[in-house]
């Protein structure tokens, strides 16, 4: 595996490449990010994984600068992976001057959910991830739907661009207890770790009542932030949205059988953990 920091060198070593399957990563690798590396394989080649900690998309008061790094650990595991290159650029190589162009997504998705409680979150992602692509010009590129308004903003961004770039939306990857895996995941205690899977199966019990007919969308948020808070968690929403634009669905909607998904995002101790379930 060559390992690139400057993006003239990236370019030069994929001049000509028509296939090139692309995982953008902010690094400490875990399965999950692997088997994002297995379905870019399945779609394209070469491989291309990167590894840049994006400063642009953390807030003032989060977490940047203990962003767990473990660079020589994930280059291990992407080597046993069989990706070609990985493209891991200095903060100095991918912001060589003050980012002012920047990707703004529309308000109703980017100032919603997640962006409703990390401000300015998404314009990070899709600033660094349009220049990710331009910078790999890859025919596919690879987003886990552990991030699904990521995956959306950025599926949405791709195809208003015009972008060559399909998206390819890759399954969450669970621990066998249900926990989602998240770089994240690292900060918990014993026993934080081992409350964590409750998320999952607070978004498993929504998604039930859901398919048994419980049309009360505010109820059954209400119900599931009270048992998040009851267990000592902080939860900032749990949310039934339409797959289709992550927009709260109507009466109308339930009624017709749109297709939902139930998102959620709480804190446990100090650590926020994301997740979600298509219904
Ligand atoms: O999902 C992530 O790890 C990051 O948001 C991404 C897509 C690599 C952009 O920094």
């Amino acid at each position: 595996m060559k390992i690139i920091s400057s993006i003239e060198e990236l370019r030069d070593h994929l001049r000509g490449q028509l296939r090139t399957a692309f995982v953008p990563t902010m690094g400490n690798l875990h399965d999950g990010h692997l088997s994002l590396m297995k379905l870019a394989r399945k779609h394209g080649d070469p491989v291309v994984a990167s590894i840049f900690v994006n400063r642009l998309q953390f807030g003032p008061n989060e977490d940047f600068d203990k962003y767990p790094r473990t660079f020589q650990a994930d280059v291990e595991k992407l080597e046993k992976e069989g990706v070609y290159i990985l493209f891991a650029p200095t903060e100095k190589d991918m912001y060589p001057e003050p980012q002012e162009y920047r990707v703004r997504p529309p308000d109703d998705l980017g100032n919603t959910l997640e962006g409703e409680f990390r401000p300015g979150f998404f314009t990070g992602v899709t600033t660094v991830v349009l220049k990710l692509l331009s910078c790999v010009q890859p025919r596919v590129a690879v987003f886990g739907k552990k991030d699904y308004q990521q995956l959306m903003i950025v599926r949405n961004m791709s195809k208003q661009f015009a972008l060559p770039t399909e998206i390819i939306a890759a399954e969450t990857f669970r621990a066998e207890d249900g926990l989602a895996l998240s770089s994240r995941n690292s900060y918990l205690s014993a026993d934080e770790r081992a409350e964590a899977p409750t998320l999952y199966r607070v978004l498993n019990e929504v998604a039930d009542e859901v398919r048994s007919g419980h049309l009360d969308v505010s109820e059954l948020e209400r119900k599931a932030m009270a048992e998040l808070t009851q267990r000592n968690w902080k939860p900032d929403y749990v949310s039934i949205r339409k797959q289709s634009n992550l927009q709260p669905p109507a009466a109308g909607d339930m009624a017709q059988g749109e297709k939902l998904v139930v998102l959620a995002a709480a804190k446990l101790g100090n650590t926020r953990l994301i997740d979600n379930l298509e219904i």
